[in-house]
């Protein structure tokens, strides 16, 4: 029997779960309310709040699997790609518990957990799948050929998709994290009210900062003519926004599918949670024959149940890192 304990701390999430035998147990995330406020993460904020709320976390996480901390054959956390604070706070939690109990230490790619959250509840998808990794940070077309050989296929070259939504909500006034809030207006809105260009980027990369001073431009303009523009208008501008992030998203999964032959297809990270993709993908996978996968809410958006599956993984293999171990702001999938 192996009982893995997962952290994630990349960015303004602190998370812990417990996997024991490739199941998952708990997963218990606690948020930071504080960045709400500034309109977007404070790096030096996201670590002070790691640091509070790491030893709770962990803790709640093990008593919901109903073991104790003296069961736990390894400990798996994330190297990086994030915030080197936040990071940092959960590479030294994970460090200390590993040496304390004299026990396997497991690094993991956020990234790549992103994607193997895939691998937590049936049906899982064979290899080789395709994924799309939207989050915050990154836009990402990956060609998953086994648990941990990924190959890169596309990329942002600006913003990133969760990026699109954030800014986007900025300039509709919404606050922090935005993506969640345009997903609810746009719900009620008409996606073709706003026409919104589709940006012209060879290969499978993608450009979301053009899309960016287009929506900011069209709202200035209308606000012009009418000061209540946004009141009046909300749900159908986010709609419009929407249905353009998802079909720049879709057009270039389609292209993936097409030169790789591949039909199993994925999508990860927070902006995985929207609804409007959610819905347009299986759409387009009942079209060309696909198999879909789409996550569960809870694993959409940072949590350790993903750190902890990785980990679970990595530690079948037995492979291990030693002390020396230091977190990584940026890291290649
Ligand atoms: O994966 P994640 O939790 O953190 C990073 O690793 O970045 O992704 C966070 C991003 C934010 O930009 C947030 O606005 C976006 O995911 N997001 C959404 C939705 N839920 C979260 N974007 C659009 N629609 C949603 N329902
Ligand atoms: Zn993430």
């Amino acid at each position: 029997m192996a009982i893995i304990l997962g952290i994630e701390s990349s960015c303004d999430e602190t998370s812990a779960s417990i996997c024991i035998d490739g199941e998952i147990k708990s997963n218990i995330i606690a948020g930071q309310a504080i960045h709400s406020k500034y309109g977007g993460v404070v790096p030096e904020l996201a670590s002070r709040a790691h640091q509070q709320n790491i030893i709770p976390t962990v803790d709640q996480a093990i008593q919901q699997a109903k073991i104790t901390k003296n069961d736990i054959d390894a400990v798996a956390f994330t190297r990086g790609p994030g915030l080197l604070g936040s990071l940092l706070v959960g590479t030294s939690f994970a460090k200390s518990f590993a040496l304390a109990r004299e026990i396997p230490l497991i690094e993991v790619n956020h990234m790549q957990a992103h994607i193997l959250a895939h691998f937590i509840d049936d049906p899982k998808p064979n290899f080789p799948f395709l994924c799309l990794t939207v989050s915050g940070g990154h836009t990402q077309i990956v060609l998953v050929n086994g648990y941990f050989e990924m190959e890169l296929l596309g990329q942002t070259l600006d913003d990133a998709a969760g990026e699109a939504f954030d800014k986007t909500a900025k300039i509709l006034t919404l606050p922090y994290p935005g993506g969640p809030l345009i997903d609810k207006y746009a719900q009620l809105g008409d996606p073709n009210a706003f026409s919104l260009p589709e940006p012209q980027i060879a290969d499978l990369n993608f450009s979301f900062s053009g899309l960016k001073t287009a929506i900011l431009y069209l709202v200035q303009a209308k606000i012009k003519e009418d000061p209540q523009f946004l009141e009046r208008h909300l749900n159908d501008i986010c709609a419009s926004v929407q249905s353009r992030i998802v079909s720049i998203l879709l057009n270039k999964l389609k292209k993936a599918a097409k030169q790789t032959g591949v039909k199993e297809v994925a999508i990860a990270g927070g902006v995985s949670a929207n609804s409007g993709l959610r819905n347009a993908l299986v759409e387009m996978g009942e079209e060309y024959k696909w198999r879909v996968f789409i996550p569960k809410f809870e694993y959409c958006t940072d949590n350790a149940a993903m750190i902890a599956i990785a980990g679970y993984q990595k530690y079948l293999r037995q492979d291990f890192v030693g002390q020396d171990i230091t977190p990584l702001a940026r890291m290649h999938i």
